[in-house]
């Protein structure tokens, strides 16, 4: 392969090699917020991007996809139930989304995410120009940026954590610690979406390592490592652009007319995670109903719960107690042509969502806990006609520039309820007021934003 100045480095890249029932092999667009916001900014540079594939025991040459270079890392189905399923998705996972759910410790899983680590350091310290630019994404790979310096000191190398960086006392639980926090150190510039998960990390190293800081450099002994907050975006134009377009706006009407042309429509898009906090807005939908707050015909709430990380058993055990909760509220409170929720365990494309997003009057966004959450944004930049209510959840990133959307703690379910009601009943012109504010946000400070402010941060 023919070298580069600059590189991605993700556990993902942005398509994924599935395979069919009948064998067939086929490329689909791999799920998650990391995949929608790196793509235009690869698609836009030149480099390659360097990531698993999606399949397991599978080796394969880089190739060029939609404008971009990748180079496919290699996982044995081993390394997916242990670096990936295991020490990335059942303990950094929970972990640093505040103990949603336990934290599995296991030392297997561990040697397994380290060995994955030392991998892609190698493949990309292969790849890279004297000098080159590598920026490292996300919890997946936090060794790399150490392993990587160690391989190949000429390179500039950042990394940027997509999920919140959990406060110390949560952190500390880990029985390698010390090994990650050095992994990331490795890094000239570490980013965070908020400035609290640039604190936390600051204050980790000094109680571990007693490294001491100053605003935002932290002191090793021979160099500096700058932290700093860039909360991620989305292409806003690409939206603003694609919503005004014929076939999308006839799209979103007659999505509203299939749903049997009710007043308000609700909409809730996530990966089926348990961070999401899908069952905490299903519940307080269900109790709106249950006190007739509303009726069944009048409000109709489209869940899409799109498929993800199936063989965890959290995640399966998630998809159990949804599905069991859509069945009850449906079975209780649907009449003869009105089903109050409508759930899809699937997965759509840009295009369908844009439409789902024009058509829904009230965004749910409810997590318990997210890095970000770039659906809230995409719902901001299709609503240039300044109609709809985003309803969001004070644990998402997105909320500390969000603050005009309909703020809910999704713990307390009568406060969800009230915001609920609150964003049905609002007058147009408050809608409107709350939209436009948003809109200014996002707008400004989209992606081609987040990443030439860290760019130049990392080349600076
Ligand atoms: N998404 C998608 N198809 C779906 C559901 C979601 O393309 O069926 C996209 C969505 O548009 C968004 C991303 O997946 O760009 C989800 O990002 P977010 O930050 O909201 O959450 P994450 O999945 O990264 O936790
Ligand atoms: C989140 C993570 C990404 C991850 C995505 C999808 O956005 O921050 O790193 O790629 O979820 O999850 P998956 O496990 O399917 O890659």
């Amino acid at each position: 392969t023919s070298r580069s100045s600059f590189l991605i480095v993700a556990n993902r890249l942005p398509v994924d090699r599935t395979v069919g029932p009948d064998g067939a092999a086929a490329w689909r667009r791999s799920p998650g917020g990391l995949v929608t916001a790196i793509a235009p900014v690869m698609q836009r540079r030149r480099g390659a991007w360097l990531g698993w594939h999606g399949a397991a025991d599978e080796l394969l040459e880089p190739f060029r996809d939609d404008g971009m270079n990748l180079i496919p890392v290699p996982l044995t189905s081993e390394e997916v139930e242990l670096y990936y399923e295991g020490f990335s998705n059942s303990t950094l996972w929970p972990l640093y989304h505040d103990v949603v759910v336990p934290p599995m410790i296991e030392r297997e899983m561990w040697e397994s995410y380290r060995t994955v680590n030392e991998r892609f350091a190698e493949a990309a310290a292969e790849v890279a120009e004297k000098g080159a630019v590598v920026w490292v994404q996300d919890y997946q790979l936090q060794l790399v940026p150490a392993m990587l310096r160690a391989l190949r000191p000429d390179l500039r190398i950042g990394f940027f954590l997509h999920i919140p960086f959990p406060p110390i006392e949560l952190f500390w639980r880990l029985p390698w610690r010390r090994e990650l926090v050095e992994g990331l150190l490795g890094a000239d510039l570490v980013g965070f979406q908020l400035p609290g998960g640039a604190a936390n990390f600051r204050m980790l190293c000094k109680r571990l390592l007693g490294l001491p800081y100053k605003s935002n450099e932290i002191f090793l002994e021979d160099r500096a490592v700058t932290t700093q907050s860039f909360p991620i975006s989305v292409d806003f134009a690409e939206f603003d652009t694609l919503v005004r377009e014929p076939h999308i706006v006839h799209r979103a009407k007659e999505i509203r007319v299939e749903l049997g042309d009710p007043e308000h429509v609700l909409l809730g898009v996530d990966r089926l995670d348990y961070t999401k906090g899908i069952g905490q807005r299903l519940e307080a939908f269900g109790e709106l109903l249950r006190d007739g707050s509303v009726t069944p015909g009048e409000a109709v709430f489209v869940q899409i719960a799109t498929p993800s990380r199936e063989r965890v058993e959290e995640y399966r055990r998630l998809r159990d107690d949804i599905e069991l909760q859509v069945g009850r509220i449906n079975g209780q409170y649907s009449v003869l042509g009105a089903q109050p929720i409508q759930y899809f365990h699937q997965s759509y494309d840009r295009e369908e969502l844009a439409a789902l997003y024009l058509a829904a009057d009230i965004m749910m966004v409810t997590p318990l806990r997210d890095g970000m959450n770039l659906v809230a944004k995409e719902y901001v930049s299709c609503h240039h006609d300044l109609q709809g209510a985003l309803v969001l959840s004070e644990f998402a990133g997105a909320a500390a520039e969000l603050r005009s959307a309909f703020l809910v703690n999704p713990y307390d379910v009568e406060g969800v309820k009230r915001q609920m009601l609150a964003a049905m009943e609002a007058s147009p012109h408050e809608v409107a007021r709350r939209m436009r504010t948003m809109r200014r946000r996002v707008a400004t400070y989209d992606v081609d934003r987040w990443a030439s402010e860290f760019l130049t941060a990392l080349e600076s």
